[in-house]
């Protein structure tokens, strides 16, 4: 989490690196800085709060400098506040330093700082940082080799931006498993954790490696490695997107506009990969493994939070239509799991929408470690985790920033869906089935957009639900991951209490806490498991609970049985969930807005988890 942004050129830098920041913001926003070379000073501004504060604060207090470094921050060392906003700098005003990760064994390094006489301004794991390249810079030590230096000490993960008084005419730049980009401009390079801050000034990329450091100067750059001195002939990468797919448009809000972009989002996350006659999807990313896949006994699937909704939904889908056994699990668990693991016959397949999730990362460095083929399912191109795995699949779907995940979500269950495709007809499936398969997915767009059209209707819903304080969300086979996913989007953007569980759990427990203030939401499509769902749905109902259903069009049943009722168009069981989903974002949507939340920026979340 946190985003840092650094600029050098011939332009002011403080408004570039607060326009960096604004599209950053997503990745952290309890406090934020920046500090810019002016002449032979380092001048810094923070403040503990949103950008929005910053730019305020910068409008009384404005830097004048054309190179400096900025961050918004996600707290993980010391709570949010202006002393332990980021940039941080050492006691003598001589290095600052921006940084995304975590320094692990930053105790007993400031311990010996302090030793030593260093004195400590803030709480933050990162200021032992600026105090130890201070320590190391001197006459023949350039700042490249201080920071060298500090890097072999530290240990943990970072993206690193570094600027000295010494050496006004430069930044260095280091990773170790957080994202960071440079943006190679006209005389000009911007250098931040994603490419959303770097597109309105550049199209050409170069991605940093781990253990790479970037030396940036107004006449050019060298990239060499931590332990190395010769310098890397990187690619320099076109970004294929551009910064209107970023904005908000006409939206009020982020979250808003990527729930209104998932027909279009799945239209990309589908170009080319389906040949309906043949029932076939064709995935070029996969084809170096294609024969290796067809020995595949065994799939493990791992991801975090909405993402490892996806993979529950891909369980059923991989094994009712591939005949390929398929678990699941959450990455941070893998990690620390004795997993027993054939690399002969398994393979595991992370999915991520940011691609830089710490666990799913681990998880894919872990079965590596192992032998097992690993396989990603990311939007991020370039991401750590497209490049840490051995093929993959991208989605596609344009940066989502919403820290809520909506359109990757939808576009994650579509890419599992080709992936059956995929593997089955690799396996028994028919031609038949997979033309069958391959048609309805080519529908979904349409279809969402019917549910999009109703959306009306949900926001009504809201208002009337707005004042209940538990909800409880209920699905069975493809619709219980649905059920968590739903639960989870309400949480987390409304702060309304939800609990997703699969509706033959119900008896066993959770029917306890029902009654006339705690609604249930059945996802009750017209599906294999619908006579079942109807009796568990009864159970609730006799129990005096307000119910809501979001159901197949045309069933007149369950508008006898439940209060309120959301339809879907009908589809194949299987891709029930892509379209089940959508109504359920709306909703926590629309009683987050009516209970006046920061639905883009829910309190205490960030969107790229890049810690533990
Ligand atoms: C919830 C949400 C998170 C992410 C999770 C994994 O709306 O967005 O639960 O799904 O943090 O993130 P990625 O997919 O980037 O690995």
């Amino acid at each position: 989490m946190c985003g840092i942004v650094g600029y050098i050129g011939n332009r002011e830098a403080s408004g570039i690196l607060l326009d960096g920041l604004h599209r950053l913001e997503y990745r952290g926003y309890d406090s934020a800085g920046l500090a810019v070379v002016d002449g032979k000073q380092i001048k810094r501004v923070r403040v503990q709060g949103k950008v929005a504060a910053l730019a305020s604060k910068l409008k009384q207090e404005p830097l004048s400098g054309s190179s400096g470094i900025a961050h918004t921050r996600w707290a993980t060392h010391g709570a949010p506040s202006e002393a332990n906003a980021h940039p941080h700098c050492d006691d003598k005003g001589r290095v600052y330093v921006v940084h995304n990760g975590i320094v692990e064994n930053y105790a007993p390094l400031k311990q010996e700082l302090q030793q030593e006489g260093h004195v400590f301004s803030s709480e933050t794991d990162t200021e032992v940082i600026a105090h130890l390249i201070s320590k190391f810079l001197d006459e023949n030590t350039p700042l490249e080799l201080a920071v060298k230096k500090v890097l072999k000490l530290i240990k943990g993960t970072y993206a690193l931006l570094v600027i000295a008084v010494a050496e006004p005419g430069k930044i260095v730049a280091a990773r170790q498993s957080s994202p960071l980009r440079l943006g190679v401009g006209q005389d000009e390079f911007i250098i931040a954790s994603d490419a959303s801050a770097i597109a309105n000034y550049t199209k050409q990329l170069i991605t940093l490696g781990d253990g790479e450091v970037a030396v940036i100067t107004r006449a050019g750059y060298t990239i060499s490695e931590l332990h190395g001195e010769v310098d890397l002939d990187k690619d320099i990468e076109e970004i294929d997107w551009n910064l209107d797919e970023a904005g908000k448009g006409d939206f009020p809000h982020y979250m808003l506009k990527e729930i209104f972009e998932q027909p279009e989002a799945i239209k990309n996350s589908l170009r080319g990969r389906l040949l309906v006659e043949d029932g076939q999807a064709v995935l070029g990313g996969l084809r170096q493994v294609e024969d290796r896949l067809r020995k595949i006994k065994r799939l493990h699937l791992i991801a975090c939070g909405t993402a490892y909704h996806a993979a529950l939904v891909g369980e059923y889908m991989l094994e009712e239509y591939a005949n390929v056994p398929t678990e699941v699990c959450v990455a941070s668990e893998f990690r620390y799991r004795k997993a027993i693991l054939d690399p002969e016959t398994e393979a595991v397949l992370v999915i991520s929408q940011s691609g830089e999730t710490a666990d799913t990362l681990a998880a894919v460095k872990e079965a590596k470690e192992k032998g097992l083929l690993t396989l990603g399912i990311v939007n991020v191109v370039g991401s750590s985790i497209a490049q840490a795995t051995e093929a993959g699949i991208y989605n596609h779907v344009g940066p989502e920033i919403g820290v809520a995940s909506t359109k990757a979500f939808t576009s994650q269950l579509t890419v599992l869906a080709l992936l059956t495709l995929f593997l089955g007809r690799q396996r028994n499936m028919s031609l038949v089935i997979g033309k069958r398969i391959a048609e309805e997915l080519k529908a979904l767009p349409l279809k969402i957009e019917k549910i999009l059209a109703g959306s009306q209707l949900i926001s009504q819903l809201a208002k009337k639900y707005v004042r209940v304080n538990n909800f409880y969300y209920v699905g069975r086979k493809y619709n219980y991951p649905i059920a968590l996913e739903g639960a989870l989007k309400l949480k987390e953007i409304s702060y309304i209490h939800a609990e997703g569980a699969p509706a033959g759990e119900l008896k066993h427990g959770p029917l306890a806490m029902i009654d006339s203030n705690f609604p249930a939401l059945f996802i009750i499509p017209q599906d294999s498991v619908y006579e079942k769902n109807v009796s568990n749905l009864e159970e609730v109902r006799t129990r005096g609970a307000k119910l809501l259903a979001i159901a197949t069009a045309g069933d007149n049943r369950l508008a006898g049985l439940a209060d309120e009722v959301l339809y879907i168009p009908k589809t194949l069981e299987m891709l029930t969930p892509i379209l089940s989903v959508v109504p359920l974002q709306l909703l926590a949507y629309q009683l987050a807005i009516s209970l006046d939340r920061d639905v883009d920026k829910p309190r205490n979340l960030a969107k790229s988890v890049t810690v533990e």
